[in-house]
C-alpha cells in the first residue's frame, strides 16, 4: 500500500490507510469476547467455590488440586490455570487477533502502526512466545483430564445416567480437542521440516498426520472461538447449576 512506483502518494502514520472499507469492525468482536472471557475467567478462578456438582467439575478447575486446602489456601483454579492461559496467549491466531485489537500494532491490514520501532518477537518479552510448542505438549495433557471429566459426567452415586451439564461438557471437550489438535505447532511437528514424505522415516504415517491436521487447521480460527465461547459457557452452567441458580436438566 505503500505506492511504490504505483503512482499513489504513499500513506503513514498511526491509523492511516487507502483502505476504504470499515476494517476496525473486524476489531469489535475480539475486544467483546475476548476481554469479556479474560474479565469472566479471572473472576472465576479467584472465586474458589461453585466449581463442582455431582459428577460435573468445570474446565476452569480441572485437574482439580487440593480442593480441601490441605496446603493450598486459595482458589485451586490459580494452581493450573497457567496452562491453558499460556497455550491461548501464544496461540498463533489468538497472537494476530489480540496485537490488532489490543496493541493496535498493526490495528489491520495495511493501516499504519504506532510509531514503535518493529521488531518482530525476536526480543524480549514477545520473543517467549516461542515457547507456544510446549504449551502444546501441556494442552495435550489438559485434555487428557477433561476427557476424564466428561466420561465421569455419566457416572452418578444412583448409576449411568446423563444429563444437560453431560452433554455440554462432552461438547466442550470435542471443540477444545479440535482447536488443540489443529493448533500450528502440531501440523509443523507432523510435516515441517521436511522435503519429502516418502523419504523420510515414517514417511506415510507423518503424511496422514500432516494432511489430517492440516484440514483441521484451516478452521483454526474458528476452532479456537468456539471453543472459548464453550470453555466459559461450561463453567457458567456449571456454577449456576451448582450455586442452586439452575436446576440440571435429566436427560435419560
Ligand atoms: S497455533 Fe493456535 S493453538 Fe497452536
Amino acid at each position: 500500500m505503500g505506492g511504490t512506483g504505483t503512482g499513489i502518494a504513499p500513506v503513514s502514520g498511526f491509523g492511516a490507510t487507502l483502505r476504504r472499507d470499515a476494517w476496525w469492525v473486524e476489531l469489535l468482536p475480539v475486544v467483546i469476547v475476548l476481554g469479556g472471557f479474560g474479565i469472566y475467567a479471572t473472576l472465576r478462578a479467584f472465586e474458589g467455590k461453585f466449581y463442582e456438582w455431582g459428577s460435573y467439575l468445570t474446565p476452569f478447575y480441572s485437574p482439580l488440586i487440593d480442593p480441601q486446602h490441605h496446603w493450598w489456601p486459595w482458589s485451586p483454579a490459580i494452581l493450573i490455570l497457567g496452562g491453558p492461559l499460556g497455550f491461548r496467549t501464544t496461540c498463533y491466531y489468538y497472537r494476530k487477533a489480540y496485537y490488532r485489537a489490543f496493541f493496535l500494532d498493526p490495528p489491520g491490514c495495511a493501516v499504519g502502526e504506532p510509531g514503535r520501532k518493529y521488531r518482530g518477537e525476536s526480543a524480549f518479552p514477545f520473543i517467549l512466545q516461542n515457547v507456544h510448542r510446549y504449551f502444546f505438549y501441556i494442552a495435550v495433557v489438559f485434555l487428557a483430564f477433561l476427557w476424564h471429566d466428561a466420561v465421569r459426567a455419566f457416572f452418578w452415586d444412583d448409576g449411568f445416567h446423563a444429563g444437560l451439564g453431560t452433554v455440554i461438557m462432552l461438547a466442550n471437550v470435542v471443540l477444545l480437542s479440535l482447536y488443540t489438535f489443529s493448533c500450528h505447532s502440531l501440523r509443523h511437528l507432523a510435516g515441517g521440516r521436511l522435503d519429502c514424505f516418502s523419504c523420510a522415516t515414517f514417511g506415510k504415517p507423518r503424511y496422514n498426520a500432516w494432511r489430517w491436521v492440516t484440514r483441521l487447521n484451516e478452521r483454526h480460527m474458528l476452532w479456537a472461538w468456539t471453543s472459548l465461547v464453550s470453555v466459559g459457557f461450561t463453567d457458567f452452567y456449571i456454577r449456576m447449576v451448582s450455586s442452586g441458580a439452575l436446576h440440571d436438566v435429566r436427560l435419560f
